[in-house]
C-alpha cells in the first residue's frame, strides 16, 4: 500500500465512524460526490473492478448489465471489451449514475452503453437478454438478495454467465473476512439456481474474492 493509500484509509475509517459509510451504500448530494471521486480513483478498488472484468471475460459483442455500477469503473472497461455489444449500467444513486455517465461518455453517446437510474428491485424495467452480469461491493446492500439474484437470473440468456465481487471494507477486515464472504456470495448463487460456481481470490489488503457462475443452460 503506497502513503497516498494509507492516509486515503485513514481518512476513510474517521468519515466512516461518523456516518459517511451510508455514502458508499447511496451516494447522495456534495458528500455522495466525493464518495464516487474516492470509488473511482482509489487504487484497490480500480484494480479489483478491472480484475472482475477480466474474469468475467467479455467478448466483443456480448449484451453485459452491471448492477450497482457505482461511478462507474467497470462500466469503462466492459464497454471496452464489448466494443460492438451493450453494457447496461444500474445503480440507485443519481449522482452515481452521472459520475457513470461521465466516465463512459463516447461510449453513451455511440449508444453502447446505457444507464438506468433505478434500485436492483427494480430489475424487470432493464430489457435482456444479457451475455453477462457483474455486481462489484454491491450484493451485500441489496433487500432481499436470492430474490434479486432470481430476477437477474431471468435477465440472462441460458448458459449467461454471472460474477460478483467483495471485498470486506470494515476496519479490521482480514482474509478470514473475505473467506467468509466468498462462502456467502457462493450460498446466495446457489439458493438463486447458479450452477458450476467457483471463487478466484485477488491479494488486495484484505483480500477481494469472485464468485463466479452460470444460469442453466
Ligand atoms: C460500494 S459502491 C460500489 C460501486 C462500484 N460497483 C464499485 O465497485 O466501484 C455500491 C454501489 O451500489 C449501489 N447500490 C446499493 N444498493 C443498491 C440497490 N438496492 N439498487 C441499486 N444500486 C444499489 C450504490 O448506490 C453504490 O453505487
Amino acid at each position: 500500500m503506497t502513503i497516498g493509500e494509507r492516509v486515503l484509509d485513514r481518512v476513510l475509517r474517521w468519515w466512516g465512524s461518523r456516518g459517511g459509510v451510508a455514502q458508499f451504500h447511496r451516494p447522495t448530494g456534495a458528500a455522495g460526490h466525493v464518495a464516487g471521486w474516492i470509488m473511482g480513483r482509489r487504487s484497490s478498488n480500480v484494480a479489483r473492478n478491472h480484475w472482475a472484468v477480466r474474469l468475467l471475460a467479455v467478448g466483443p459483442t456480448e449484451r453485459v448489465v452491471e448492477l450497482g455500477c457505482g461511478p462507474g469503473v467497470a462500466l469503462a472497461a466492459l464497454a471496452a471489451r464489448a466494443s460492438g455489444g451493450l453494457v447496461v449500467g444500474v445503480d440507485h444513486s443519481e449522482v452515481m449514475i452521472r459520475q457513470a455517465r461521465r466516465r463512459t461518455r463516447a461510449a453513451v453517446r455511440a449508444g453502447r452503453v446505457r444507464l438506468v437510474h433505478a434500485p436492483v428491485e427494480g430489475l424487470s424495467t432493464v430489457d435482456g437478454p444479457f451475455d453477462a452480469a457483474l455486481a462489484v461491493n454491491t450484493v451485500g446492500m441489496w433487500p432481499d438478495p436470492v430474490v434479486r439474484l432470481r430476477e437477474l437470473a431471468r435477465l440472462l440468456r441460458p448458459g449467461g454467465r454471472v460474477a460478483l465481487v467483495s471485498q470486506p471494507r470494515g476496519a479490521g477486515a482480514t482474509a478470514a473476512t473475505s473467506a467468509t464472504a466468498a462462502t456467502e456470495l457462493t450460498g446466495l448463487l446457489a439458493d438463486a439456481g447458479f450452477e458450476r460456481l467457483r471463487t478466484e481470490v485477488l491479494d488486495l489488503d484484505p483480500p477481494a474474492v469472485c464468485v463466479l457462475g452460470h444460469v442453466a443452460p
